[in-house]
């Protein structure tokens, strides 16, 4: 009998052995049937039914593969990675409520593990388990405070959702005064103040401490949205200013907010102006959540333009020689835009200020828009394209601009170079045109193909 059964299991292993190269080889069909074979035979080794469940899954049959990997599991329980394949195949099923109560599983088992901890995050990171995955990682640390690589995945999965230039934006000094000034103008006693994106919550404090009788504001992340949350306690605010965690699109007016506000006020502009979405989401926000006729901050937003060339710029986003060589085929990957820093050299400026479109936010929702704009050359120079950036309409009396001078702004939000497919050398006094477009959620500038 001890004979027959060392047989088989070396029956087995050799029916595996051969099934292995087929699978690697590609040919996952006829591996299936191989793997299939010996995982029938031995339904107690929790091997085979892994590999058998790693089958199915590349050849798309996933609830086989969880089935699979469930009897592995059943098996073998202390496999941290059997649960982790599952729960990445759970993700791809969208199976959310099973995938919460894997999870669970998951960090229970693995709570006082330190070697299995991290694996197990990033495996969970690689499934969009994120909360999981942060779970996993603060536990880690608790256990071992000076896990470098924990920490420094921490820090990177912490902060993968949260745009850096939240920094610079809080500190933008002239910005924030600009926002202020009009609130206060705009306060009442009895204000009810709705704002969309939270942020820090700095705006839903400039309105408290302008005297709102209180600022319901809606944050789309969760992680930005409990920050804000203590930011406001910590500040003493959270009498008067409630922090939703849901995005503009989820708030019911009656619900969330008591009734409709009678200010709005908002600061969610990309540097191209329109890409985080400000002209859908604030015509949502004035039809379904405000009172008719409620003051916007800022009621008008507009693209700006005007067309740079010289040299120093053109040696950041052209070529032409090069070392001794001719390198301007590789022009042809001439992006087409980029943000500017703000130490970047000295502008060559060959036009006017231009507004190129112009957006009235309590008014509806515009067309898309393509515009041939005619400027006159105001130097002689090499034009390598059009220098975009944002203008606010506040209120009647402030109007607020990230251009301050011929040389980039020193603000949170940069200029973006929208450099022509090919630039184009122009005489002073001579007419130069170019195109612009915008679709509702972003803009474009380019020369036009004669
Ligand atoms: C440019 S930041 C402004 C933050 C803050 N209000 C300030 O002025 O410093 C925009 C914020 O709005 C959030 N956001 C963008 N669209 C949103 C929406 N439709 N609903 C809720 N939050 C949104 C983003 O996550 C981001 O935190």
């Amino acid at each position: 009998m001890a004979i027959d059964l060392q047989q088989d299991a070396q029956l087995l292993e050799r029916e595996r052995q051969q099934a292995r190269p087929v699978a690697a080889n590609g040919d996952h069909q006829a591996a299936l049937k191989l793997f299939r074979a010996v995982a029938e035979k031995a339904l107690g080794d929790w091997t085979c039914h892994v590999e058998l469940a790693r089958e199915l899954r590349l050849l798309g049959y996933l609830q086989d593969a969880i089935k699979g990997l469930r009897q592995a599991i059943a098996l073998a329980p202390s496999q941290i990675e059997l649960r982790c394949e599952l729960i990445d195949i759970l993700e791809k099923l969208g199976r959310e409520r099973v995938i919460a109560s894997e999870c669970e599983e998951l960090l229970k088992r693995i709570h006082n593990h330190p070697e299995i901890l991290l694996p197990a995050a990033l495996a969970l990171e690689k499934s969009k388990q994120v909360d999981a995955c942060l779970a996993a990682l603060r536990r880690l640390l608790e256990l071992q405070p000076d896990h470098f690589d924990g920490r420094q995945h921490l820090r990177r999965i912490q902060t993968e959702r949260i745009p850096p230039w939240h920094f610079a934006m809080m500190n933008d000094e002239p910005r924030n005064v600009a926002y202020e000034e009009v609130l206060r103008r705009a306060m009442k006693p009895d204000t009810h103040v709705f704002e969309i994106g939270t942020g820090s919550g700095i705006l839903s404090m400039l309105a408290a401490r302008a005297g709102a009788a209180r600022v319901t504001t809606c944050e789309a992340n969760p992680q930005i949205a409990a920050v804000a949350q203590q930011i406001i306690r910590d500040n003493g605010y959270d009498d008067v200013v409630t922090v939703i965690p849901r995005p503009s699109w989820e708030i019911d007016a009656e619900r969330d907010l008591g009734g409709k506000a009678d200010l709005f006020v908002a600061e969610i502009l990309s540097d191209t102006l329109l890409d985080e979405g400000i002209l859908r989401i604030t015509d949502q926000a004035r039809r379904d959540l405000l009172m008719p006729g409620a003051q916007l901050i800022p009621h008008g937003v507009s693209a700006m333009a005007r067309l740079v060339g010289g040299e120093a710029l053109a040696s950041t986003t052209m070529v032409t020689q090069a070392a001794g060589f001719d390198l301007s085929a590789f022009n042809r990957y001439i992006p087409a835009s980029l943000s500017i820093n703000s130490d970047s050299r000295e502008l060559l400026t060959l036009s006017d200020d231009i507004e190129v479109f112009r957006f009235d936010l309590d008014q509806e929702l515009p067309k898309p828009e393509q515009r041939d704009i005619a400027c006159q050359a105001r130097e002689d120079g090499l034009c390598i394209g059009v220098l975009q950036w944002v203008r606010l309409y506040m209120d009647a009396e402030t109007v607020f601009e990230n251009r301050l001078a011929d040389r980039f702004a020193p603000s949170a939000w940069r200029q973006r170079l929208f450099p022509f497919a090919e630039p184009v050398v122009v005489k002073k006094g001579e007419q130069v045109e170019f195109r612009a477009s915008h679709n509702i959620a972003s803009l474009a500038f380019d020369r036009r193909v004669v």
